[in-house]
C-alpha cells in the first residue's frame, strides 16, 4: 500500500481501533490453544478492545492463523490485518541446536542457511515475525538462558546476530519471517545470573561488551525490537527512554516497531517505577515503546491518559504508524494471509533443511576431553553400553523448540539401532532427576512428575551396572533436565543431577573406560567427573537432528570441530568467568603461593577449566611461521597477518583458526584479549594451509575514556590459535600516520 494511503487509513481510525494496533494477546483470546510463556492471569481487557487487537503471540499452524485472520477480518472495520508472532527462537518443526551450540560452530554462513529453512517452515504454518534473534552477551552459566546465547563474546556474538537476522528475513519478498532481536538489552548480565534480577553496569561497558550485538541485528536489517525484563542503570528497559530512546532511536536510526517482553509494562510496578497501570503505560509510550505484549495497560489506559493530557495523540499516533508500516512492509494489506500454506506439511522437516540442520549439531558438539584416542569407537565390533536418562530420551530441543513436535525427535538409541551395531546394548541407569518438585508446575507438565520408588532406583542402577560389565565400553548419556535451563531456569549448584552424579560415580568404579556425552543449556561445572570419564563431548540441546550428530561423532563419521562460545567454570565461585577480562593491577597467569597480594582465590584457580575457544579434534593441527607484514599498522596501511596450520594426524578435520588482539596500554583499561577475526578451514591428513587476516585501524577501536568509539595510538599484541589460551603471539604498533 503506497504511503499516502498508508497515513490516510492510520488518520481515519477511531483512538480505540488506534490504541488496538498497539496490543498483543496470546491465542486463547481467538479460540486457539495458548501456548503460555510467561505468568498467566486473568488481564481485564473488554471485548471491544480484544477485537482491535493488533497482534497475536504464539498461535501458528496455517489453518489457525487462516480462521482467525479471516474472523478478525469480517469483524473489523478498518480491516487492518492480524500480525502473528512466534517463538521461533532456533527451529520451527526443524530444530537447530540451541544457540549456545550455534555459537560453538563457528560457522554463521551455515547458521544463516538453517535459519532461511526455519523461516520458510514457519512461513507456511502462518508466522509473520519471529522473536529471534536473542543475542544478549552472558557471562554467568548460572543464568539459565544461556541457551538462547551463542556466549560470552561480542563481535562472536555480533557475526551471528547477523547471520540469524538474515537467514530469517533474507529479502522479506518471499513470505520470510521479520526478525524481532531481544532482549534490548543487557539481559544476560543479570545479578547472581538469577533471572529478570537487577543488571547495573557502567556505559562504557553496556556499550563495548553488550550492546554491539543488538546493533549488528538491526545493521543486518531486523525489523523489531523486544525491551528486556531487566533494569539499566536503575531504570526498566520497558520504560527507559535514555535506552529506547536516546540509544536505540537518535543513536542507532532504529525506526521500526519495539514491542515489550510478556508482560513488562505491567511490571513497572513490581519494580517500583510506576505507582499503576495509568503511569506504567505512560511511561512505556513516552519511552517509544509501540507494543504491550499480553497486558491491558495500553488497551484501558492510553484512552484515559490522553483524556488527561498526560499523553500526546502523537505519541500514539507515531506507535500505531510504526505498526501499520511493519504490516505494510510485509505485504499484509495485499495478502492477510502472507505465507500460510494449508499443505504446510509437505514443506516440514525437508531432507534439505534436515540436512542443514543435522550439520549444524555435528559442528556445535564439542570434544572437550578425548583420553588415549577413544573416540571414535567402532560400532561393527566393539561391545558398546548405552546408558544413561538421554540414551533414549526424545527431549533434545531445549526449552525453546515450542513448536517442535517431541515425536519427531530420535533419540540416540532410535539411531544406533538402525546401524550395523551388533555388541551395544542400553539402559537409562537413572532418571534426569530424583525430585521434580523444584521445577515447579511447569515440571509437572514435562516430566509427567513421576517420582522413582527407591526400588524402581536400585532397579535402574543394577541393570546399568550388570551391562556395563558385560561391555569394553560404556557411554553415558547424562545431562540437565530440559527445564533445569532456559527462561526462569537459573541455578546456583552447576554439576550433574545428583541421581546422575550417583549413576557416574558408580560406573566409573568398574574401571572400563567411560565417554560422557552431555546434554544442557549452559556450561556446566564438571571439575568433580572430568577425571572420572576418559572423554568427553559436549552436545548441548542438540536439536532434531541431534542424536545422528551424536552418533556421527562416536564413530567417526565426523570429526568433532565445535569449539567453545563461553567459558566452562572450574568452580561457581568464579563466576563471572570469561576469556576478555582485564589483567587488574595485580595480575597472575597462574596460582601463585608465594604471592599471597595477587588477584587470585585461594582455593580454586583464576582460569576455567574448559576455555573460550576450547575444543578437541580426531585430527592434530599445529600452528607456526606466524608472519605480520609490517610491524606498524597505521591509517590506510593495514598489516597482514598469517600463519601456517598443519594437520599433523593421518585424520582430514577442521579447525577454527582465532585471531585475538590485546591493546597493552590505553585511555582505559582493555582486555587481556579479544576476538577480533576467525576462519574456519577444512585440512587433509598430513596438509598445511596458510591462514591471512587484514588487519585495520577500524578493528582496534573501542570506548575511549571520553565515550568515543575509535582507536588509540600504542603497541598490541596479537594471539593466532586453537583457542584463547592455545596460540602463537606477535605484537605491532598502531600509529595515526
Ligand atoms: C518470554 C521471553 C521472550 C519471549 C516472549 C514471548 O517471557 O522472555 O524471549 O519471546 O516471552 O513468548
Amino acid at each position: 500500500m503506497e504511503q499516502e494511503k498508508l497515513y490516510q487509513l492510520m488518520n481515519s481510525l477511531t483512538l480505540k481501533e488506534k490504541i488496538g494496533q498497539l496490543i498483543q494477546l496470546s491465542g486463547d483470546f481467538f479460540g486457539n490453544d495458548n501456548i503460555s510463556t510467561g505468568p498467566i492471569e486473568e488481564l481485564g481487557i473488554d471485548n471491544e478492545m480484544i477485537q482491535y487487537t493488533g497482534s497475536i503471540l504464539n498461535v501458528s499452524g496455517a489453518k489457525n492463523t487462516i480462521k482467525i485472520q479471516k474472523e478478525y477480518l469480517a469483524q473489523s472495520r478498518h480491516k487492518i490485518p492480524l500480525l502473528f508472532m512466534n517463538d521461533v527462537v532456533y527451529g520451527y518443526r526443524t530444530i537447530l541446536p540451541i544457540p549456545l551450540g550455534q555459537g560453538a560452530t563457528w560457522n554463521p554462513n551455515l547458521i544463516r542457511n538453517g535459519y532461511e529453512h526455519i523461516s520458510k517452515e514457519a512461513s507456511k504454518a502462518g508466522v509473520h515475525v519471529t522473536f529471534s534473534p536473542m543475542v544478549d552477551l552472558v557471562r554467568d552459566p548460572r543464568w539459565g538462558r544461556c541457551l538462547e546465547s551463542t556466549g560470552e563474546d561480542p563481535y562472536l556474538n555480533s557475526q551471528f546476530a547477523k547471520a540469524v537476522v538474515e537467514g530469517f528475513q533474507g529479502d522479506l519478498n518471499h513470505n520470510q519471517l521479520a526478525s524481532c532481536v531481544k532482549h534490548f538489552a543487557a539481559y544476560g548480565a543479570a545479578e547472581a545470573g538469577r533471572d529478570y534480577n537487577t543488571v547495573d553496569m557502567s556505559e562504557r561497558r553496556l556499550r563495548q561488551d553488550y550492546l554491539p550485538a543488538y546493533h549488528a541485528a538491526l545493521e543486518a536489517g531486523a525489523k523489531m525490537v523486544m525491551t528486556s525484563f531487566n533494569t539499566i542503570d536503575g531504570i526498566p528497559a520497558t520504560a527507559n527512554k535514555w535506552l529506547m530512546k536516546d540509544i536505540l532511536r537518535d543513536e542507532w536510526g532504529f525506526d521500526g516497531v519495539l514491542i515489550t517482553d510478556y508482560a513488562a509494562i505491567k511490571e513497572l510496578i513490581a519494580h517500583g517505577v510506576a505507582v499503576d497501570d495509568a503511569h506504567a503505560s505512560q511511561l512505556a509510550l513516552e519511552a517509544g515503546v509501540d507494543i504491550d505484549m499480553k497486558t491491558a495497560c495500553y488497551a484501558n489506559q492510553l484512552q484515559p491518559l490522553l483524556k488527561e493530557g498526560r499523553i500526546s495523540l502523537e505519541l500514539i499516533d507515531q506507535a500505531v504508524w510504526r505498526v501499520l508500516t511493519l504490516k505494510n512492509d510485509l505485504g499484509l494489506f495485499e495478502n492477510p494471509y502472507r505465507g500460510a500454506d494449508l499443505n504446510e506439511e509437505n514443506y516440514m522437516r525437508t531432507s534439505d533443511a534436515r540436512e542443514i540442520a543435522l550439520q549444524a549439531s555435528r559442528e556445535a558438539l564439542v570434544l572437550l576431553k578425548n583420553n588415549n584416542n577413544l573416540l571414535p569407537l567402532d560400532f561393527k565390533t566393539q561391545k558398546i553400553a548405552f546408558i544413561g536418562p538421554y540414551v533414549d530420551s526424545k527431549f533434545l530441543t531445549g526449552l525453546w523448540a515450542i513448536n517442535g513436535k517431541t515425536e519427531e525427535i530420535a533419540s540416540i538409541k532410535d539411531v544406533v539401532i538402525s546401524m550395523d551395531a551388533p555388541h551395544v546394548t542400553f539402559t537409562k541407569g537413572c532418571d534426569y532427576l530424583d525430585d521434580y518438585s523444584k521445577l515447579g508446575k511447569f515440571g509437572e507438565f514435562v516430566s509427567n512428575f513421576k517420582i522413582n520408588t527407591d526400588d524402581e532406583i536400585k532397579k535402574d542402577l543394577q541393570e546399568a551396572i550388570i551391562i556395563a560389565k558385560e561391555s569394553d565400553i560404556i557411554v553415558l548419556a547424562l545431562g540437565e533436565h530440559m527445564l533445569e535451563s532456559g527462561e526462569a531456569g537459573s541455578r546456583t549448584q552447576l554439576g550433574l543431577p545428583e541421581i546422575q552424579q550417583c549413576l557416574l560415580n558408580e560406573i566409573s568404579q568398574l574401571g572400563k573406560p567411560i565417554v560422557l556425552v552431555l546434554f544442557n543449556g549452559r556450561p556446566l561445572v564438571l571439575t568433580e567427573i572430568e577425571n572420572k570419564v576418559d572423554a568427553i563431548l559436549e552436545a548441548w540441546f542438540p536439536g532434531s537432528e541431534g542424536a545422528q550428530a551424536i552418533v556421527d561423532i562416536l564413530n567417526g563419521t565426523y570429526n568433532p570441530s565445535g569449539r567453545l562460545s563461553m567459558s566452562f567454570p572450574y568452580t561457581v565461585g568464579q563466576i563471572p568467568i570469561y576469556y576478555n577480562s582485564f589483567n587488574t593491577g595485580r595480575p597472575v597467569a597462574v596460582h601463585d603461593d608465594n604471592n599471597r597480594f595477587a588477584s587470585q582465590f585461594l582455593d580454586a584457580p583464576n582460569t576455567p577449566l574448559y576455555p573460550f575457544g576450547f575444543g578437541l579434534s580426531y585430527s592434530q593441527f599445529s600452528y607456526n611461521n606466524l608472519k605480520l607484514s609490517s610491524n606498524i599498522l597505521s591509517i590506510g596501511s593495514p598489516i597482514t597477518i598469517s600463519v601456517n596450520i598443519t594437520n599433523t594426524s593421518s585424520i582430514a578435520g577442521t579447525e577454527t583458526v582465532q585471531l585475538y588482539v590485546r591493546d597493552l596500554v590505553s585511555s582505559v583499561v582493555r582486555p587481556v584479549k579479544e576476538l577480533i577475526n576467525f576462519e574456519k578451514i577444512f585440512l587433509k591428513g598430513g596438509e598445511c594451509k596458510t591462514v591471512t587476516f587484514i588487519l585495520t585501524e577500524k578493528d582496534l577501536r573501542f570506548i575511549n575514556k571520553d565515550m568515543f568509539y575509535q582507536f588509540e595510538e600504542g603497541v598490541f599484541q596479537i594471539f593466532v590459535g586453537h583457542s584463547s589460551q592455545e596460540y602463537l603471539s606477535s605484537q605491532f604498533t598502531l600509529i595515526k600516520h
